[in-house]
């Protein structure tokens, strides 16, 4: 017999884009109204890098909470790590009680990254601060040199940053953010239990031929961009191992239709209407279903140190048609699966 429903503790987010004001009304519910908690991505213009940045944008994400989900979704504050960074700036964000992880973007790596660090070197008195007061780093591990190639900067990232940065600070908590590769499963699966990883739904259900299917798809673009089938089947067997240090992270990120379809078009996919439900799929189809909750609800928050939570969603077997777009302030923006069926739905 198949099953037709599953509950499962309510899962939380570990990496999401938000975005603000009337972008972030738009967006914001579609998460809300599934996670109860979610990390939000300081890579706003001008990006989020002080706890009093973070406070700010943490209140305008409360307000901006439709009143049914007013006391039931929580925003878990980051800060944009920059070569200016201080270690008084990282004490602040741990006293504050509201930032839960400090962002490394290497500078130029993805969208909104400008700011980010040019040299890891510059940040090392800052590691170790947020090593002894137990602020986790959370990653987003590509190397940006120009020579190396686009589908290799996963790898190259673990070689010349993560592992330096893993023998210097071994009392670090760093969550390797969105991984795309077999290379950074090995990685973390082999690494100490400081290290975890976050693993999308996108990279769990498509390889880099969506991309290229029948010509060229702008909205199956993110960075890291999709690799090889290989690659994506490794990501599946991470994330329904029942490995504690594989957890759900979305990495959903909106843009303007037409910043996507464009002819220098941004990275990043929305995944949000429909996160639970698009990972559901892909643990069914792995025969996994029993592993969705450990991956979704659990041990995101067992690595953040945070209570588990106590509500929980429903999602039964019944077919839906995800919208075609979805409105985005003034502009659309193009769902992943648009107008295709899922099989899951949440209740
Ligand atoms: C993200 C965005 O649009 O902010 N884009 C993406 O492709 N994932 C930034 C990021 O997480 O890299
Ligand atoms: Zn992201």
């Amino acid at each position: 017999m198949t099953i037709q429903q599953i509950t499962l503790t309510q899962p939380d987010d570990f990496h999401l884009h938000l975005r603000d004001g009337e972008q972030m009304q738009a967006v914001l519910p579609y998460s809300a109204r599934q996670f109860a908690r979610a990390i939000i991505m300081p890579n706003l213009k001008p990006p989020i890098v002080s706890t009093e940045m973070a406070a700010a944008y943490r209140q305008r994400i409360v307000s901006a909470l439709p009143d049914d989900l007013k006391n039931s979704f929580e925003p878990l504050m980051t800060l944009y790590l920059t070569d200016n960074t201080t270690p008084g700036e990282i004490l602040r964000a741990k006293e504050s009680g509201i930032v839960y992880g400090i962002k490394l973007y290497p500078a130029g790596a993805t969208t909104n990254s400008d700011a980010g660090v040019t040299d890891i070197a510059y940040c090392y008195l800052v590691l170790e601060t947020m090593e002894k007061c137990g602020m986790p780093l959370l990653v987003h591990g590509e190397i940006t040199d120009p020579a190396v190639d686009v589908f290799d900067r996963e790898k190259m990232f673990i070689d010349r940053v993560l592992m330096p940065i893993t023998q210097h600070f071994p009392g670090l908590r760093i969550v390797f953010e969105h991984i795309t590769t077999q290379d950074a499963a090995d990685f973390v699966t082999n690494a100490t239990d400081n290290i975890a990883a976050t693993i999308t739904a996108h990279h769990l259900r498509y390889n880099r031929n969506a991309i290229f299917q029948g010509g060229i798809r702008p909205h199956y673009y993110c960075l890291p961009v999709l690799k090889r089938e290989s690659h994506r089947k490794a990501l599946i067997k991470a994330a329904t191992s029942g490995n504690k240090k594989f957890f759900l992270g979305t990495d959903s990120a909106p843009h303007p239709c037409t910043l996507k379809e464009n002819d220098c078009g941004c990275a990043g996919i929305f995944t949000a209407h429909a996160a639970i439900e698009l990972y559901a799929e892909v643990f069914e189809q792995a025969d996994a279903l029993d592993k969705l909750e450990s991956f979704a609800s659990f041990n995101g928050a067992d690595f953040y140190q945070l209570p588990r939570n106590s509500t929980t969603i429903t999602l039964s077997k019944t077919q839906w048609n995800l919208p075609k777009h979805i409105d985005f302030a003034k502009d659309i923006l193009i769902p992943l699966a648009a107008g295709e069926t899922l099989l899951w739905k949440l209740d």
